[in-house]
């Protein structure tokens, strides 16, 4: 793309999650998270020591000034703060942020902070997780308690990082703790109580008068229909009401639409499950909500393409399975399917840049309460050689990568969507969930063992781009 120029004050960042980077789960009193739990439980991943964070903080954000990464996301361990999710506080959890936002202002970088970002804590979810009212209220009151105790040190909040990847994959794809499969109708609750509790962290956000800015950060992967014809469109719209659109409504425009509810209902009845209730009393504070939010963060990597299906297979995997063993199908959904001409990373995510675009614009104008947007994640994930401490690691694919979709930010921009920031996924190497160490997304390589830094040519790319606020070729 020739001659466009990011505007100034357009944030280039690096992101980062509490329980992917920090490792020292049982380190200061942190309190067990459900994935503690449940990968001890699996016995094959170690989240310990991650990529040490926890630690190395200084280290990184180093990097970030060297490298003119003027932002990072990252997120608060909620059982570092409160180790039962509620009640009694470890002053060593509440310690370690306040260092660790004094190091970012330090460096310059600015902190983008979520308050969840998967690691509900266990003794949470054991009450229930997102299904229960105490879970609930427990998350209102340690988002209170962070506003108070980091005012003046961090002016941006996220609420959820992804809720749709929280709920759809505790209770329809099974991957994420506590791993239920195909049970829609509590996958819906869970994204109704999502939706509000975020709503009620708002508001509250804005009731107490602070001046910083407080958003949530959606995964939107773009669904399209496979071909043309009714019931591949008909696909097409069921899966993105289940992983877009039911949040959409919720958290940007305050209120469900019918054909939304009528969407989520024939999804339920195809799977022999109840529909959940609808309260208007709860649409009025979405709606407040929605009115007052400063921003929306977009998480993009892949498209969707559906088919219509009618079999009765239950899901299998979902974009997380490694190339040639991923089988997306759901009953009362569809099926999803991966066009031949179109690229995949390792992991057999569709590559389709301009799914980023065409999803900018949809948020946008679907939605007119949003004015600002946050690409909040974006990048690929790669098995990444190191060769050697003189060479520099290879990684041009991601390269082209992270090119395509910031010119699709750039095309976004021109067309006056008003994205304000753009932060890489991720800032260095650490831990993926269930996919564990291989798959790595860093700009900076961690070597596991040592936990050393290198550069890769993906990171030298990027400080080009945040110096000149240019595309590099
Ligand atoms: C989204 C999530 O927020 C992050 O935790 C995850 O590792 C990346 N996607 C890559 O899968």
């Amino acid at each position: 793309m020739k001659e466009f120029k990011f505007p100034k004050g357009f944030y280039f960042g690096g992101a980062t999650a509490a329980y992917q980077c920090e490792g020292a789960t049982k380190e200061d009193g942190k309190g067990e998270v459900i994935w503690d739990k449940y990968l001890r439980e699996q016995g094959t991943i170690n989240p310990d020591p991650a990529c040490d964070f926890y630690h190395r903080y200084p280290e990184d954000l180093e990097l970030c000034k060297e490298f003119h990464i003027n932002a990072i996301r990252v997120s608060i361990d909620w059982a570092r703060i409160f180790p039962e999710g509620e009640g009694r506080i470890e002053p060593r959890g509440v310690e370690y942020y306040h260092k660790l936002f004094k190091k970012c202002h330090e460096e310059g970088v600015e902190p983008f902070v979520t308050l969840h970002h998967f690691d509900t804590p266990q003794a949470l979810q054991d009450k229930g997780g997102w299904l229960s009212q105490e879970m609930l209220d427990a998350f209102v009151e340690y988002a209170k308690f962070c506003f108070k105790e980091y005012a003046g040190e961090v002016r941006y909040w996220i609420t959820i990082n992804e809720p749709t990847s929280m709920a759809g994959q505790q209770y329809v794809g099974g991957t994420f703790p506590p791993a239920y499969k195909d049970q829609f109708d509590k996958c819906f609750k869970a994204e109704y109580n999502q939706n509000l509790v975020h709503a009620r962290i708002v508001n509250a956000y804005k009731e107490a008068g602070y001046t910083g800015q407080i958003g949530i950060v959606h995964a939107l992967q773009t669904v399209y229909p496979a071909t043309d014809s009714e019931g591949d469109k008909h696909a097409a719209e069921l899966k993105d009401v289940l992983e877009n659109k039911f949040y959409l409504d919720g958290t940007l425009a305050g209120k469900y639409s019918k054909h939304t509810l009528a969407l989520v209902k024939e999804i339920i009845d195809a799977n022999g499950q109840q529909m959940i209730d609808i309260k208007p009393e709860d649409e009025k504070v979405l709606l407040k909500a929605a009115k007052q939010l400063d921003f929306v963060g977009v998480n993009y990597y892949f498209s969707k393409f559906m088919k219509e299906y009618h079999g009765d297979t239950e899901i299998i995997h979902n974009g997380t399975g490694e190339k040639g063993t991923d089988v997306n199908r759901m009953k009362g959904v569809g099926e999803e399917i991966h066009p031949k001409d179109l690229p995949a990373t390792d992991w057999d995510w569709i590559i389709y840049p301009q799914g980023m675009y065409d999803q900018l614009k949809r948020v946008y104008d679907d939605y007119p309460l949003v004015h600002s947007i946050y690409i909040t994640e974006n990048g690929m994930g790669y098995k990444d050689k190191f060769e050697g401490e003189d060479k520099i690691i290879d990684d041009t694919p991601r390269i082209d990568y992270l090119k395509q979709h910031m010119e699709e930010v750039a095309k976004a921009i021109e067309a006056g969507i008003p994205v304000n920031g753009y932060f890489v996924w991720s800032l260095q190497d650490m831990f993926s969930w269930t996919n564990g160490y291989s798959k790595r997304y860093g700009l900076f390589y961690v070597d596991f063992k040592t936990q050393k830094r290198y550069a890769k040519k993906s990171a030298y790319w990027y400080k080009k781009l945040a110096e000149t606020r240019e595309i590099p070729p």
